[in-house]
């Protein structure tokens, strides 16, 4: 009880002056999102409450929530259906993220060890497949139909990405819109949903709802675009996880697109040589890292997240001034900046 305490929502983003201007106005709600968090977590089976409550008990900022409660506020929505919907976006990112480790073979997450490397990997995937029925299942709750077809269809989506994205590993000659359109998928469409169903619940009009699903898609993607960066540039301890394992594990992000298309032939050449030796030491990780820091290749990464997350202020600059809006438009700068 005490851990929980003290890993409260409210105690989380009071840590972080950035956190907490941007969830002023939503923290009554996202702490009605936790508590609902905690309801999901019980079951009679002692496994899957142990693991879940695990999971749901961790410091995430909580950002698709977030999002799908600002963006149902910024159109006025006055009901309930708000917090189940974000407590299921956020099992659903919970769900793919416990999947996500086991195929990055990434022992550490939020700074804890990771599911699978606690419990297993049969354990850890039958448990992902649990939450995400479960909140599949529980989205049957909702009175609009399009939600519960915008949840399957972006889970279906985001599978498409992860696996796309795996299939690809190791191929140097990835093209950036190849990337781009494996982190749209991954990552962008659950944002983009968040935002979507927010509008949804807000009765927004069409044209309303397209645009809060394209300010979240490019927030999604500026998000992924820096995630990718600091697996370059993190520190580990603020990351919660380690860093270099895109690299180490064979994914092609950003950063080494830019290098393997824009350095000279010498570097290019040492690069791939790096990548193709099998179980890359710390020392060959090291040494592609100074390459990749010397050719610019950092900066085009972070600019290309900006050109992303500019477009999304643009979009949310459309709505009228509120206090969700403006929100909005400071999470997306927000996002640049994050360390972790
Ligand atoms: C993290 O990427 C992974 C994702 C954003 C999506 C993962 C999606 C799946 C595993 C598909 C399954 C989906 C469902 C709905 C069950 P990352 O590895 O770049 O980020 P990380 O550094 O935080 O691990
Ligand atoms: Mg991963």
């Amino acid at each position: 009880m005490s851990e929980l305490a003290g890993n409260s929502i409210k105690s989380r983003v009071e840590k972080s002056p950035s956190l907490r201007k941007l969830y002023n106005n939503i923290m009554k709600d996202l702490e009605e999102v936790e508590q609902e968090l905690r309801l999901f977590s019980r079951s009679p089976n002692k496994l899957i409450s142990d693991i879940s409550t695990y999971l749901f008990q961790t410091n995430g900022k909580r950002i698709r929530p977030a999002l799908l409660l600002l963006c149902s506020k910024l159109l006025g929505y006055k009901g309930k259906e708000h917090i189940l919907m974000s407590t299921l976006v956020e099992a659903i990112h919970t769900a793919s993220l416990i999947h996500d480790d086991i195929i990055d073979n990434s022992k550490i997450r939020r700074g804890r060890e990771s599911i699978h490397a606690r419990w297993g990997p049969n354990i850890t995937v039958l448990l992902g497949d649990y939450l995400y029925i479960k909140a599949l299942g529980l989205s049957l709750q909702s009175k609009h139909r399009q939600i519960i077809q915008i949840l399957t269809s972006i889970s279906a989506r985001m599978v498409e990405g992860e696996l796309t994205e795996y299939y690809v590993s190791g191929n140097l000659g990835l093209a950036e819109k190849d990337y781009l359109d494996i982190i749209n998928k991954k990552t962008a469409s659950l944002f983009s949903a968040s935002c979507r169903i927010g509008g949804i619940l807000g009765k927004a009009s069409k044209e309303e709802e397209n645009y809060l699903a394209e300010y979240g898609a490019n927030l999604g993607m500026s998000f992924q675009i820096i995630d990718d960066l600091l697996d370059f540039t993190g520190d580990e301890k603020t990351l919660g996880k380690p860093i270099l394992c895109d690299l180490s594990e064979g994914r092609i992000t950003l950063p080494l697109i830019y290098t393997l298309n824009n350095d000279g032939r010498e570097n290019k050449k040492r690069v791939i040589e790096l990548l193709k030796q099998k179980n890359q030491d710390k020392q060959s990780l090291e040494e592609i890292l100074k390459i990749v820091k010397s050719n610019g290749a950092l900066d085009y990464t972070h600019k290309k997240a900006e050109e992303f997350s500019h477009k999304s202020i643009e979009i949310i600059s459309q709505f009228p001034k509120s206090t969700q809006q403006e929100a909005l438009s400071l999470l997306s700068e927000f996002i640049l900046k994050r360390r972790n």
